[in-house]
Protein backbone atom coordinates (compact mmCIF):
# COMPACT_ATOMS: atom_id res chain seq x y z
CA UNK A 1 0.00 0.00 0.00
CA UNK A 2 0.80 4.15 -0.20
CA UNK A 3 2.13 4.18 3.14
CA UNK A 4 5.15 0.72 2.67
CA UNK A 5 5.69 2.09 -0.96
CA UNK A 6 7.06 5.79 0.15
CA UNK A 7 8.41 4.25 3.06
CA UNK A 8 10.59 2.22 0.61
CA UNK A 9 11.29 5.02 -1.87
CA UNK A 10 12.59 7.30 1.57
CA UNK A 11 14.98 3.92 2.40
CA UNK A 12 16.24 3.80 -1.12
CA UNK A 13 17.01 7.61 -0.84
CA UNK A 14 19.17 7.22 2.22
CA UNK A 15 20.70 3.49 1.25
CA UNK A 16 24.04 3.64 2.35
CA UNK A 17 24.33 7.11 4.52
CA UNK A 18 25.66 6.66 8.03
CA UNK A 19 23.11 7.85 10.92
CA UNK A 20 20.18 7.64 8.30
CA UNK A 21 17.81 6.35 10.66
CA UNK A 22 16.59 9.82 11.78
CA UNK A 23 16.37 11.73 8.71
CA UNK A 24 14.58 8.61 7.71
CA UNK A 25 12.28 8.76 10.25
CA UNK A 26 11.48 12.52 9.77
CA UNK A 27 11.08 12.31 5.47
CA UNK A 28 8.68 9.70 6.37
CA UNK A 29 6.78 11.93 9.01
CA UNK A 30 6.77 14.81 6.11
CA UNK A 31 5.37 12.78 3.47
CA UNK A 32 2.50 10.87 5.14
CA UNK A 33 1.73 13.22 8.37
CA UNK A 34 3.06 10.42 10.89
CA UNK A 35 5.85 7.47 11.27
CA UNK A 36 2.75 4.67 11.55
CA UNK A 37 4.00 1.79 13.84
CA UNK A 38 3.31 -0.84 11.25
CA UNK A 39 6.12 0.67 8.84
CA UNK A 40 9.16 -0.02 11.93
CA UNK A 41 9.77 -3.51 10.76
CA UNK A 42 10.42 -2.36 7.53
CA UNK A 43 12.81 0.43 8.72
CA UNK A 44 14.49 -1.72 11.20
CA UNK A 45 15.73 -4.15 8.31
CA UNK A 46 16.38 -2.22 5.78
CA UNK A 47 19.33 -0.49 8.25
CA UNK A 48 20.01 -3.60 10.01
CA UNK A 49 18.67 -2.50 13.45
CA UNK A 50 16.85 -4.48 15.73
CA UNK A 51 12.97 -3.11 15.74
CA UNK A 52 13.20 -2.44 19.71
CA UNK A 53 16.37 -0.21 18.67
CA UNK A 54 13.73 1.95 16.05
CA UNK A 55 10.86 1.95 18.41
CA UNK A 56 13.18 3.30 21.00
CA UNK A 57 14.14 6.21 18.65
CA UNK A 58 10.93 6.72 17.44
CA UNK A 59 9.76 7.12 21.38
CA UNK A 60 12.24 9.26 22.67
CA UNK A 61 11.43 12.05 20.22
CA UNK A 62 8.68 13.42 20.64
CA UNK A 63 8.37 15.00 17.48
CA UNK A 64 6.99 11.46 16.16
CA UNK A 65 3.52 10.88 15.32
CA UNK A 66 1.99 7.58 15.02
CA UNK A 67 -1.19 9.15 13.21
CA UNK A 68 -1.29 12.15 11.25
CA UNK A 69 -2.36 15.43 12.81
CA UNK A 70 -5.94 16.45 12.96
CA UNK A 71 -6.49 19.65 10.54
CA UNK A 72 -6.07 22.20 13.81
CA UNK A 73 -3.37 21.27 16.43
CA UNK A 74 -4.00 22.44 20.01
CA UNK A 75 -0.89 21.90 21.91
CA UNK A 76 -1.09 22.69 25.83
CA UNK A 77 1.95 22.85 27.48
CA UNK A 78 2.47 20.34 30.41
CA UNK A 79 5.99 21.47 31.98
CA UNK A 80 7.37 22.10 35.03
CA UNK A 81 5.72 26.52 35.18
CA UNK A 82 2.80 25.77 33.32
CA UNK A 83 1.85 23.50 35.81
CA UNK A 84 2.48 25.44 39.14
CA UNK A 85 -0.39 27.55 37.18
CA UNK A 86 -2.68 24.93 37.34
CA UNK A 87 -2.68 23.44 33.83
CA UNK A 88 -3.30 19.92 35.10
CA UNK A 89 -6.97 21.22 36.08
CA UNK A 90 -7.03 22.91 32.96
CA UNK A 91 -6.03 19.77 30.76
CA UNK A 92 -8.95 17.77 32.52
CA UNK A 93 -11.30 20.71 31.81
CA UNK A 94 -10.73 21.06 28.16
CA UNK A 95 -10.68 17.09 27.87
CA UNK A 96 -14.80 17.38 29.07
CA UNK A 97 -15.25 20.64 27.02
CA UNK A 98 -13.72 19.26 23.89
CA UNK A 99 -14.89 15.76 24.36
CA UNK A 100 -11.56 14.87 23.39
CA UNK A 101 -8.48 13.32 25.65
CA UNK A 102 -5.32 14.88 25.35
CA UNK A 103 -3.03 12.94 22.84
CA UNK A 104 -5.84 12.30 20.87
CA UNK A 105 -7.51 13.17 17.20
CA UNK A 106 -10.96 13.80 16.80
CA UNK A 107 -12.22 10.34 14.56
CA UNK A 108 -13.37 13.31 12.60
CA UNK A 109 -10.13 14.50 12.10
CA UNK A 110 -10.82 17.68 12.77
CA UNK A 111 -8.67 18.38 15.60
CA UNK A 112 -5.91 17.36 17.72
CA UNK A 113 -5.11 17.91 21.19
CA UNK A 114 -1.57 17.35 22.32
CA UNK A 115 0.74 17.75 25.25
CA UNK A 116 3.62 19.27 24.89
CA UNK A 117 6.87 20.02 27.28
CA UNK A 118 7.99 23.86 27.18
CA UNK A 119 6.50 26.11 24.88
CA UNK A 120 9.47 28.36 26.03
CA UNK A 121 6.61 31.08 27.56
CA UNK A 122 6.81 30.31 30.84
CA UNK A 123 6.45 33.53 32.40
CA UNK A 124 2.99 33.61 30.65
CA UNK A 125 1.86 30.18 31.95
CA UNK A 126 -0.53 28.52 31.23
CA UNK A 127 0.47 28.37 27.00
CA UNK A 128 -0.84 27.32 24.46
CA UNK A 129 -0.16 26.62 20.85
CA UNK A 130 -3.16 26.81 18.35
CA UNK A 131 -2.07 26.05 14.87
CA UNK A 132 1.46 26.84 15.56
CA UNK A 133 0.63 30.03 17.53
CA UNK A 134 1.09 30.66 20.91
CA UNK A 135 -0.85 31.96 23.76
CA UNK A 136 -0.29 32.62 27.25
CA UNK A 137 -2.13 33.12 30.13
CA UNK A 138 -4.92 30.93 29.05
CA UNK A 139 -7.77 29.43 30.63
CA UNK A 140 -10.52 27.29 29.05
CA UNK A 141 -13.09 29.87 28.09
CA UNK A 142 -10.15 31.48 26.16
CA UNK A 143 -8.80 28.58 24.72
CA UNK A 144 -12.38 27.63 23.75
CA UNK A 145 -12.92 31.01 22.25
CA UNK A 146 -9.93 30.68 19.85
CA UNK A 147 -10.71 27.42 18.62
CA UNK A 148 -14.31 28.60 18.14
CA UNK A 149 -12.38 31.57 16.07
CA UNK A 150 -10.62 29.29 13.88
CA UNK A 151 -13.60 27.16 12.98
CA UNK A 152 -12.86 24.20 15.06
FE1 LIG B 1 4.92 25.88 29.84
FE2 LIG B 1 7.45 26.75 29.69
S1 LIG B 1 6.59 25.38 31.08
S2 LIG B 1 5.77 27.35 28.52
Amino acid sequence: EQCEAVTREVLAAHRGQPGALLPILHDIQDRLGAVPPELLPLIAEDLCLSRAEVHGVVSFYHDFRATPPGRQVLKLCQAEACQSMGVKALTAELESKLGLPLGETREDGSLSFEPVYCLGNCACAPSVMLNGELHGRVDAEEVLALLAEQGA
